[in-house]
């Protein structure tokens, strides 16, 4: 929980688009230091200048968030320029479909690198100096927001790669929040699992590195890539919304973060599936035609 933002620090990844960047304006807006952090040069570029005209202290950082030096180069910065921060936005991250067993290892490295492994830095990296910050002053607030999906509380088919990487970062915060109250009142965790929302994350592939580069889209990629356009493009719920909800959980110490609360009905039927031990329940029961139309498409394209 952070009580009052002004003058607190926030390390925000994914920060020059979408959840990210509205997190960064709201922190402006509240006094905070902001230290920016994404892939896209030009991006972080707009976001700093955004930034800084609208007063706030910024370091923005190109760092890739799956790679493990360079986050610890900029946790060392961060510390060196603001000392421990007292908000971590663990949110950069990239969108990937296509049937489970047609993504190459190169897919799995790039979705897993960006979406868990970033995560998984910015947790090892920032808390054990938010712990220290806390140890030394009894009025630091500190709180770690993780950014899964509703991809990870649900297992909509053909877009499995996604799916494990936010049901692993749901798991990684759940536990952090416990791991967190054993040792401090000072410090809690978030979970933000986002439905549908427009951002440019069906654009994900113009930050994918040339070292993971993609093969040629396989017929059931291309049917996921489209179906996410789609159902991000439609979306009414705005990315803007969605940054006031994940300040408004850390002022509430509120865990589970969600956009669209009507889609958990979804969740509740699969964790009774779980707990009755029943065969995984159709996700398209109640829109059948979508279904219908998805199996058409991958068996045509399967029979092509
Ligand atoms: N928009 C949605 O519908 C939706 C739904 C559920 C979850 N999410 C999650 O929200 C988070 C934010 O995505 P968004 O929707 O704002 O998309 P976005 O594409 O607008 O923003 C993501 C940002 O992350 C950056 N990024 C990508 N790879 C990176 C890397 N390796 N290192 C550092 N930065 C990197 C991108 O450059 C981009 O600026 C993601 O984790 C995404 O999976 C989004």
């Amino acid at each position: 929980m952070i009580t009052n933002f002004k003058g607190k620090t926030a390390v925000l990844t994914g920060a020059g688009s979408g959840f990210g960047l509205e997190c960064a304006r709201i922190g402006a807006a509240r006094g905070m230091n902001l230290v920016l952090v994404d892939v896209q040069q030009e991006a972080l570029d707009k976001a700093e200048a955004e930034m800084k005209a609208a007063g706030a202290k910024v370091l923005a950082r190109r760092v890739d968030v799956s790679d493990a030096a360079q986050m610890e180069a900029l946790a060392a910065e961060v510390k060196a320029t603001f000392g421990a921060p007292h908000f971590v936005f663990n949110n950069a991250g990239v969108g990937a479909g296509g049937l489970v067993w047609e993504n190459s290892v190169a897919d799995w490295q790039w979705v897993l690198g960006v979406n868990l492994w970033g995560v998984i830095h910015g947790v090892r990296l920032f808390t054990p100096m938010m712990l220290e910050a806390a140890k030394a002053d009894p009025s630091f607030e500190g709180h770690i927001v993780n950014t899964a999906s509703m991809a990870g509380l649900l297992t909509p088919p053909n877009m499995g790669i996604y799916n494990v990487s936010k049901h692993a970062v749901v798991s990684l915060t759940e536990t952090l929040y416990q791991d967190l109250a054993l040792v401090s009142d000072q410090i809690s965790a978030s979970v933000l699992c986002p439905f549908f929302v427009a951002t440019g994350i069906s654009h994900s592939e113009r930050n994918r590195p040339a070292h993971l580069a993609a093969q040629p889209l396989t017929a059931s990629q291309k049917i996921g890539q489209a179906m996410t356009d789609k159902a991000v493009g439609s979306g009414k719920v705005t990315a803007p919304d969605v940054a006031q909800k994940v300040f408004d959980a850390i002022a509430a110490n509120q865990f589970y973060i969600y956009s669209h609360p009507h889609a958990l009905g979804s969740v509740q039927v699969r964790l009774e599936d779980v707990v009755q031990g029943r065969n995984p329940t159709d996700p398209f029961a109640h829109k059948p035609e979508l279904g219908a139309s998805l199996k058409a498409s991958l068996r045509g394209a399967a029979a092509s």
